[in-house]
């Protein structure tokens, strides 16, 4: 599985549109935003389509990123519910001068897409790594994903980087067969 690392690059922000979905307010996400966020994150990352966000994507992963990053995770709330999320961490290496802001998962329900919504998430989650001092803003994605890519090369994201995932069945491990063997042994002694 191939990813893209798509780093801020020197071009200007891209303009905020007239048709910029009216009616969409973006604010800090809340604890009670959570279980909306949630599905709707599993309505996006599919096993089918992203299958690398979709490994990583539950419950304990957005409950763990909301705990330890609430500054930097927003929602947009149109007619009293979440459409989009952008989710944000901030980071530092000991002893560099150098902070990153990661915008860990970005997600806008499909009924509101093309509307400016994720674009409006993503210039208020970059003002707040800005204010925080980040002085690099990282992106990534599974580089099948067009949408994604042409979205943040819009905004200017560029210095794209390529990172492989590669994988191995530990079903046929020796090890595992091994281990279901004497599972197996186990049992039939039980009978
Ligand atoms: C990618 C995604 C966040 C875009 O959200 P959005 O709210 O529709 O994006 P915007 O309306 O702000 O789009 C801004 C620009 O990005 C580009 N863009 C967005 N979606 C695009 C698509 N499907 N195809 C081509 N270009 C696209 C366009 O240039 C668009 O401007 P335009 O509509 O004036 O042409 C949304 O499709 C999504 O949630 N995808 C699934 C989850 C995902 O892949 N997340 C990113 C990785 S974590």
């Amino acid at each position: 599985m191939k990813t893209t690392t798509v780093n801020a690059g020197t071009k200007p922000r891209a303009r905020k549109r007239k048709a910029d979905a009216p009616g969409v307010e973006i604010r800090p996400m809340r604890l009670e935003d959570l279980p909306e966020v949630y599905a709707l994150g599993q309505r996006l990352f599919t096993a089918e389509k992203l299958p690398t966000l979709y490994r990583s994507w539950d419950e304990d992963e957005v409950m763990k990123l909301f705990s330890a990053e609430q500054e930097t995770c927003l929602v947009a709330i149109a007619q009293g519910r979440v459409v989009g999320f952008a989710l944000g961490s901030l980071m530092q290496k000991r002893g560099s001068a150098w902070r990153y802001g990661w915008l860990e998962w970005l997600g806008v329900d499909p009924a509101w897409s093309r509307r400016g919504v994720a674009s409006r998430l993503v210039r208020q989650l970059t003002s707040l790594f800005i204010e925080r001092d980040a002085r690099i803003m990282l992106v990534d994605t599974d580089e099948a994903n067009e949408a994604a890519l042409a979205f943040f090369r819009k905004l200017g994201f560029g210095q794209e980087l390529r990172h492989i995932y590669l994988s191995q069945n530990l079903d046929s491990h020796p090890e595992a067969i091994e281990r279901r063997e004497r599972e197996r042994d186990a049992a039939d002694e039980e009978e």
